[in-house]
């Protein structure tokens, strides 16, 4: 055989081979590839190593160095592609695939595992706050965020005069609404559920509301235009003052998981008489405890009570207002609770 046919069909091999090697999709592939160029009974570098024999004596010191050139190529282009498939396996599992398990499942051991989501902290802390209510018998009432004036002011026995109907201090809106009063706003706060459960249901009453309210405030570490509060009323014979207390209690050390120091301080508000503003021990440095207000509470004042027709006479009662995020930032230990509406990932799933 002419030594120039035989070194064509040396370069046309170690083209193909290494082409096969590089491609090969799986350890399967790569192995029938190896069979095919490089196996030891009838692979293709063994047939082509029969011509040796067929070439001119003179021209075999140099075909045969190129045969082995050509081994060598082959062999380490094998190499290679076994490594490649090595180092992608690493990260595939050798079970079956199971359509039925979650994404963040089957992808759990690959390079790029999906991450399930959750529910943002607020989320979280409002269900575990319904849990530990229900579980002291209260069930959860709910009302609209778009409310009248009868149920944010007048029924709560806050007349038109009262400064807290301010402009300036609601969120008024600029539609004339079919509302009793005509006038509708954003609800500054959730006590209007107490007057739209009470006018429904005749006494006794034990429920909670949780959702938004909004006042225009600057946004601050302990203030945010919208933000959530945990409205409660207990509405029965002979409830006192010391009622709203042990319920207060056992719900900050249900939620917190120990107990917690909570301090009233004589306040006012015009739905509730008397009335205090509820303090919880925020942290102790160097012996000083720092409180932080929570909220608001006291017991239903017998305005209210007749604004509903109920008899101040035969039935009293306790309600309470807290923020949510104030008592989900006491639990986690956050300092600004405008952390809550940044949706930075890297702070939100730390929950
Ligand atoms: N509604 C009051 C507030 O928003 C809190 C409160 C609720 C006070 C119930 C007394 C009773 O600040």
């Amino acid at each position: 055989m002419p030594p120039q046919d035989f070194l064509t069909q040396l370069d046309q091999l170690a083209q193909a081979g290494q082409a096969a090697f590089n491609q090969a999709a799986d350890a399967a592939a790569i192995e029938a590839a190896r069979v095919e160029f490089l196996g030891a009974k009838s692979g293709r570098l063994k047939a082509v190593q029969k011509g040796l024999g067929a070439v001119p004596a003179a021209d075999k010191p140099a075909a045969g160095k190129r045969f082995n050139e050509v081994k060598v190529l082959l062999e380490s282009a094998l190499a290679a592609g076994q490594e490649r498939l090595a180092a992608g396996s690493t990260a595939q599992s050798n079970e079956p695939f199971d359509p039925t398990l979650p994404g963040g499942r089957q992808y759990e051991k690959s390079r790029y595992p999906i991450e399930l989501g959750h529910l943002h902290p607020l989320t979280q802390t409002i269900e575990e706050l319904k849990d530990i209510m229900g579980r002291l018998g209260f069930t959860v009432a709910d009302g609209p965020e778009v409310e009248d004036e009868w149920h944010n002011f007048e029924a709560l026995n806050i007349p038109k005069s009262h400064p807290a109907r301010d402009p300036l201090e609601n969120f008024y809106l600029a539609t004339a609404g079919a509302g009793h009063a005509g006038t509708m706003l954003l609800r500054s706060q959730t006590s209007t559920v107490q007057i739209r459960v009470m006018e429904k249901q005749k006494p006794p009453v034990r429920i909670i509301s949780l959702g938004r309210v909004y006042r225009p405030d600057d946004a601050d570490a302990t203030h945010y235009p919208m933000f959530h509060q945990i409205e409660g009323l207990l509405i029965d014979r002979n409830v006192t003052m010391a009622d709203l207390k042990s319920v207060l209690r056992l719900f900050a050390a249900s939620f917190l998981g120990h107990d917690v120091h909570i301090r009233f301080r004589p306040s006012f508000f015009p739905f509730t008489e008397p009335s205090v503003e509820v303090d919880m021990a925020w942290e102790t440095v160097g012996g000083k405890t720092r409180y932080v207000e929570m909220g608001g509470a006291g017991m239903v004042d017998p305005n209210v009570l007749s604004a509903v027709g109920y008899d101040p006479e035969e039935v009293t009662g306790f309600a309470f207002g807290l923020g949510v995020e104030r008592i989900c930032a006491r639990r986690h230990g956050v300092a600004d609770i405008r952390e809550f509406y940044r949706n930075d990932l890297r702070f939100l799933s730390q929950f």
